[in-house]
């Protein structure tokens, strides 16, 4: 009788387990999900979803999470973009994206190692994260500010278990790091194991500095006083004034009106919004939908449609600094010129627009939120590189981002990818370097119904790009419109790069019979999505293509 007993319920427990194994990825909700790159992050947002609190509020314990838990994306010593929407209010764009140094010029890098750019105090811009996630809280949240840190200051003061990335990414930056900064990622000189409990006692104090003061605590004061010390000793000449003058700005998104919905794009400095505004009205005219989905045929135009897309590209810097052609690169004649140029049978490339492209790195991360009112943020953060410029402050520990390698640093030279960037973005103080970062929110009736967002340099906008697509005319549901293969285009260098395993020996065959050079590429995007479908359930995924977690209720 026991035994049978043991039996049943060891049978009720597998049932259970396996249930909940089997909704990791993907979930489904009525009120609030999350899709972000850590666990740990989803967890710490859904206790504040308990506590009553607005997609804002779980955005930015998630953001203060993701900073202990993913500190190369994610660190205070970062950058990034938010494109929110909440109750009436028209979606709003931040930038809270890293500015060059007082002391930077276009000329800066000439004299200096090529790598100065990439490596040590040289590449540090000023960072935004920590003015970004206050001020998001501050315009649109609903719990106070203090009651978003207990999670973040647990897990920094009693540690988490770090993951295999984690251990992938601080083990390949271990020879880069400043020795006193090192001692923060790394034990007996080796980076934490997959597993092991990292404590960062000096990180939950600066956290409970911010709590109080908010981010005075960052860019004054003591920990003020350790970046511009570890950055000076690191070579470079990021000052306590940079610090003390760096401010946030508000934006407003590009819109495209696609197939019935209205999509929300970043405008520069991001270059995501022109180039997505560029392919969308692309697939319309060229009428992708008529097409076999996943079939030779659609990746090729996908492919020639990015190719033209990104060709405006090289022509676009940050818009205090410099005039971005957006009347020209987004008018009816450009773009028809544009469709006009691509043949269903054959690829082939236009001449440059410039003789100067770019290209950044994949070292960013995306997580988004939506409720089932159509509130939501969706967030794209970077340090630039891995660990950015693997600077990380000597007593707090914050890793500093390489986010100068954005710009055009020695004019007419290829940068870290081999290649070579524009006029609008040569250096200069103040100034902030063009991004490839997307945040994207979809509308439809006044709701927004998708929110959308990704790591990778140039393939955030192919991966955005193809989700949307997937999404919005395949109907795909949000977790096959991720998982699906992508092909990515950025005009220079003229190659279609296609998703590593996940095309077929016929379909490879087919593009290469096209004419197209291919590359396969380990991430096109990695992707972070949460949808509202018609039926008004939500729906969140998050890319295989790397770690992630979805969450919610
Ligand atoms: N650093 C990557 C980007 O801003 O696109």
């Amino acid at each position: 009788m026991l035994k049978n007993f043991t039996l049943i319920l060891l049978i009720v427990l597998f049932i259970l387990t396996s249930q909940l194994i089997a909704q990791a990825i993907p979930v489904e909700g009525k009120k609030m999900l999350i899709s972000a790159p850590s666990p740990y992050a989803v967890e710490a947002g859904k206790k504040i979803i308990k506590k009553g609190g607005n997609v804002v509020d779980v955005a930015t314990v998630v953001g203060l999470t993701l900073a202990v838990t993913n500190p190369y994306f994610a660190a205070f010593g970062g950058g990034g973009f938010a494109m929110v929407k909440v109750g009436n209010n028209p979606v709003d764009v931040l930038d809270f994206r890293e500015t060059a140094p007082l002391k930077t010029h276009p000329q800066y890098y000439l004299d200096k190692k090529p790598e100065a750019s990439q490596n040590g105090g040289t590449a540090v811009a000023v960072p935004g994260v920590a003015a970004g996630i206050y001020e998001l809280h501050k315009k649109y949240g609903k719990l106070s500010w203090k009651e978003l840190f207990s999670e973040p200051i647990q897990l920094a003061e009693d540690g988490f278990n770090v993951s295999g990335e984690w251990t992938a990414r601080t083990e390949i930056s271990v020879s880069r790091f400043n020795p006193k900064g090192a001692q923060h990622f790394l034990k007996n000189q080796k980076a934490y194991q997959a597993g092991e409990l990292l404590k960062q006692k000096p990180l939950s104090s600066f956290l409970k500095m911010y709590k109080r003061q908010g981010p005075k605590a960052f860019y004054t004061g003591p920990v003020a006083n350790d970046i511009v010390k570890t950055v000076k000793d690191t070579g470079g000449d990021l000052s306590l004034q940079d610090l003390n003058d760096y401010k946030v700005r508000w934006l407003k998104p590009l819109t495209h009106n696609f197939k019935g919905y209205v999509v929300y794009l970043m405008p520069p400095p991001s270059s995501g919004g022109v180039v997505l505004k560029t392919a969308l009205s692309l697939i319309d005219q060229l009428k992708l939908e008529n097409l076999e989905s996943m079939s030779v045929d659609e990746l090729h135009l996908m492919g020639e449609i990015l190719n033209r897309s990104f060709r405006g590209r090289a022509l676009l810097g940050d818009p205090d600094f410099h005039e971005n052609p957006l009347e020209k690169l987004l008018s009816k004649n450009y773009i028809g010129d544009m469709a006009k140029s691509i043949n269903l049978t054959k690829a082939k490339q236009l001449k440059p627009l410039s003789d100067k492209n770019l290209n950044e790195s994949n070292e960013t991360t995306h997580y988004s939120i939506l409720d089932d009112q159509g509130n939501s943020v969706s967030i794209t953060v970077t340090l630039n590189g891995n660990y950015g410029s693997a600077v990380v402050s000597e007593k707090f520990g914050i890793a500093l981002n390489n986010e100068m390698d954005d710009f055009t640093t020695h004019p007419g030279e290829a940068n870290m990818y081999g290649l070579v960037q524009g006029k609008g973005n040569y250096v200069q103080a103040r100034k902030r370097p063009l991004s490839s970062m997307s945040p994207t929110l979809v509308e439809k009736d006044g709701k927004v119904i998708l929110s959308l967002g990704a790591p990778g340099g140039p393939t955030i906008i192919s991966g955005v790009l193809q989700v949307i697509y997937n999404s919005l005319v395949r109907n795909m549901d949000i977790d096959r419109a991720i998982q699906s293969p992508r092909v990515h285009h950025q005009f220079l260098p003229n190659v279609l790069y296609i998703d590593e395993w996940r095309l077929q020996p016929a379909t490879k065959k087919g593009l290469l019979t096209k004419g197209h050079v291919l590359e396969e590429k380990a991430f096109i995007g990695r992707v972070n999505a949460v949808r509202l479908k018609n039926n008004g359930a939500l729906e969140a995924a998050f890319d295989s293509r790397g770690e992630g977690a979805v969450g919610g209720y």
